[in-house]
């Protein structure tokens, strides 16, 4: 895995899935009926039973995380609950300057992070040697979407008119995720993860031109000072190509794209990068051999490309069979 993400050749690309642990197993699902998904990321034992679970039942190439993005937002006070069917609500949204004086400082926001250290640690105990474990944080803007609109848009109303009226609060707030983010980054890697995704899920909510001047340069400022030239960072975002031009430029090691965009042509265009991705998650809901179908025809596209990991182009639904997961480890494990 570690080699795929530097850019090195590899006998076969590594797997490894979004949401790999979750609702779509019925380990996951046993646990989730007794406790709520905040109460399973904060409790280390809970946390790492739970990322160790797809790795149990499949053998992917790689752990991730068992935790969520919004965490970060939580330890600077957003009070943060994830909701049946209704995905993350925050009950305090961050609307005036009031609410940033009311946000803790990064090294109080890492105090109320210290579960996520000690499960780390747990994890990479339990862990086989040759799986790789992936750390992760959201990127400034996506999280700050959740912050500020106090859960899911798809239109994020309430963002786009804080920049408009208000960019220095926007600035504020942006600068202290990127902080917390800077200091969580560099505890994952001392607490034993061997690469850092970022997820900048909701990067194209906003014009290309906003995000350019508002958002770029933080998460920029977040890659050049997590940067290690052992210890990749994978940049995920689901964007279509005039922004990846822009996301492409950050020195990360790894661009993970969402469905839809040529990983041959993104190699062209970025051919420093490795690539990670992208089969459409909506593959998961199909017939196992149209799936393996699907699948078959990335391996072949990426056959003897150096610095490829095989991945979706989005995370694992929950209707997804436990047996489709099982058949696409296999038959990248077992390409010759
Ligand atoms: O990939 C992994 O398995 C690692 C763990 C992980 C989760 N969320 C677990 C989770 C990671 C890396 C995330 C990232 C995350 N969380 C993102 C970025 C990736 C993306 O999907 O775009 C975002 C935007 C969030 C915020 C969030 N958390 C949402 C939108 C939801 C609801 C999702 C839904 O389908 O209902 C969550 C909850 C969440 N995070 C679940 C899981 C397994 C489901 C919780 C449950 O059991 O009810």
């Amino acid at each position: 895995m570690i080699s795929a993400l530097l850019g090195q050749k590899t006998s076969r690309p590594p797997v490894w899935f979004m949401r790999q642990a979750g609702r779509y197993m019925a380990d996951y699902q046993k646990l989730r009926k007794e406790h709520s998904f905040m109460e399973l990321c904060h409790e280390p034992d809970l946390a790492t039973e739970i990322t160790l679970q797809p790795i149990r039942s499949f053998g992917m190439d790689a752990a991730i995380f068992f935790c969520d993005i919004l965490v970060t937002a939580e330890a600077l006070g957003s009070q943060v609950d994830i909701i049946e069917k209704r995905g993350p609500v925050i009950s305090n949204p961050f609307r005036l300057t009031s609410d940033m004086d009311r946000l803790l400082s990064p090294a109080e926001a890492m105090g109320k992070l210290d579960y996520t250290s000690k499960a780390l640690k747990q994890i990479r105990e339990a862990l086989p040697e040759e799986k790789a474990l992936l750390g992760f944080v959201g990127a400034p803007l996506t999280v700050a979407s959740y912050m500020v609109e106090g859960g899911s848009s798809s239109t994020v109303p309430t963002v786009f008119k804080m920049i408009a009226e208000e960019p220095t609060l926007f600035q504020g707030l942006m600068e202290r995720l990127t902080d917390l983010s800077i200091l969580y980054i560099k505890s994952q890697r001392e607490s034993g993860v061997d690469a850092i995704q970022i997820f900048e899920s909701w990067a194209s909510l906003l014009p290309l031109s906003i995000y350019r001047e508002h958002v770029f340069p933080h998460l920029k400022r977040l890659v050049e000072a997590t940067h290690h030239p052992e210890k990749p960072l994978i940049l995920f975002a689901l964007a279509q190509q005039p922004l990846w031009d822009v996301l492409g430029t950050l020195p990360v090691h790894a661009l993970s794209l969402g469905h839809g965009l040529s990983l041959t042509g993104m190699r062209d265009r970025f051919p420093g990068k490795a690539l990670q991705g992208n089969l459409d998650s909506r593959y998961l809901l199909c017939e196992r051999e149209t799936l393996l179908g699907a699948a078959d025809k990335i391996l072949e596209e990426m056959k003897d490309q150096p610095g490829y990991i095989f991945n979706l182009g989005h995370g694992i639904t929950p209707a997804t069979p436990e047996g489709h997961i099982a058949a696409l480890v296999d038959r990248v494990q077992n390409l010759n």
